[in-house]
């Protein structure tokens, strides 16, 4: 089946038309079409995303890229497309602009071959979020077309199975694929490490999930772009302390600071960043006046990279010793980082059975083929199509 995928609960709008098939166990996807557009750029001048501005950004942005997707798709033909202008125009009374132009692309094109439309509900922003839901709705309405709600964490759970980069994949990851075969995915640990979740789920199955661990503060991607802030680096600053990093372990120098590892030692799953954001804040106040050098900024990300490395790996590996399992698998923005890929990697060696799963690195942050694809998964499952779904900003596994 072809499945429209729609993405907008932070700060990139993004829309794919993928052709999914094959059994739960062993899906396949193929990417017909695929346009991502990131603010990134936007929000940099104010440090953070501001849901406002997203969703102003995300309605300016979805019919520009669902007009590519669907040329890519080779889904763009000019016909006659009859609608219901007052439904439409009610479903989309919120989104300034958007009727407009929904209205001027619909009405040149002929009603599109998909079969299904997916979009985030969340978690999320809920003003980012309700842009992508009645974008959703109104094409649905137009093009009679049913739509399923998916859920963001969900998505990356998914995400490593995929590889846009070959356009056609098997279901099976195309990476990393140690032990296990086709159908042994389950039992499974995820761990998600975004910029607004760190948590530990158990997955049965797909659309089993049991979570037993997460942050009781910042996530970990928060945590980078707060300490990216801290020390001046633009947003987002994750792949900019990643890079630092990267720059000092090429150097083969050793940090001058210390971190803590909060929570290493705990009993439980749980996580906690924030301490560590506060520490280096502290230190980097040592440095008012003088400022800090290059070398010590690079220092600092080090230190950072490598206290919040520790701490993933340690609770994870301690999930492995206490849950039977047989894949790790690993989604999210921060699982972008070169030196967390590696560590997870030799992480995964110490336990021969356990066979590790994680996303290209362009699928690692977020896209709309994951949306599609945990769309993809629900409708498997059983999942019905809904004229009502709404943004849910906290939305759980
Ligand atoms: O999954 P994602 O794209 O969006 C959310 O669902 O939150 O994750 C974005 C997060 C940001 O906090 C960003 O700084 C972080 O992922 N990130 C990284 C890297 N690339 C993105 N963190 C560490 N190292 C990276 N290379
Ligand atoms: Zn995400």
């Amino acid at each position: 089946m072809k499945i429209l995928g729609i993405e907008t609960s932070c700060d990139e709008t993004a829309v794919c038309i993928v052709k999914a098939q094959g059994a739960k166990e062993h899906p396949s996807f193929n990417v017909l079409g695929n346009a991502l557009y990131s603010q990134i750029k936007i929000h940099a001048e104010h440090g953070g995303v501001f849901p406002m501005l997203a969703k102003r950004e995300h309605a300016k942005n979805l019919v520009p890229l669902l007009t590519k997707v669907l040329k890519d798709a080779d889904m763009y033909h000019s016909g006659d497309q009859k609608m219901d202008l007052d439904k439409i125009k009610l479903i989309l009374n919120r989104e300034e602009g958007l009727f407009e132009q929904i209205i001027e692309l619909l009405k040149n094109i002929k009603k599109p071959d998909i079969d299904l439309i997916t979009v985030t509900s969340g978690p999320g922003l809920e003003p980012a979020l309700w842009v992508g839901i009645s974008f959703a709705q109104a094409l649905s309405e137009a093009w009679d077309i049913p739509v399923i709600a998916a859920n963001h964490m969900e998505g990356h759970i998914i995400s490593p199975l995929i590889s846009p980069s070959t356009s056609e994949t098997s279901g099976l990851p195309p990476l990393n694929l140690r032990g296990g075969s086709e159908g042994e995915i389950f039992p499974a640990l995820a761990l998600l490490i975004s910029g607004g979740h760190t948590e530990l789920v158990l997955v049965e199955d797909w659309g089993k999930y049991n979570v037993i661990g997460k942050t009781r503060d910042d996530a970990v991607g928060e945590a980078f772009d707060k300490v990216a802030r801290i020390l001046d680096l633009p947003y987002p600053g994750g792949p900019r302390i990643s890079r630092l990093a990267a720059e000092a372990r090429a150097e083969n120098s050793e940090s001058e600071f210390t971190l803590p590892r909060p929570m290493i030692h705990s009993k439980d799953f749980d996580f906690s960043f924030s301490g560590i954001k506060t520490a280096v804040l502290y230190m980097v106040k040592k440095f008012e006046g003088v400022g800090l050098s290059e070398s010590q900024k690079k220092s600092i990300a080090l230190e950072f990279e490598d206290a919040v490395t520790e701490v993933l790996i340690s609770k994870t590996r301690k999930a492995f010793e206490d849950c039977e399992i047989k894949t790790l698998i690993i989604g999210g923005g921060v699982i972008a980082n070169t030196y967390i890929r590696e560590s997870f990697t030799k992480l995964v060696q110490e336990f021969p059975g356990v066979q590790l799963l994680i996303p290209d690195i362009d699928m690692a942050t977020d896209n709309a083929i994951m949306i599609a694809a945990a769309g993809y998964i629900n409708f498997l499952g059983g999942k019905t199509a809904s004229k009502n779904i709404i943004a849910e900003g906290n939305l759980a596994l």
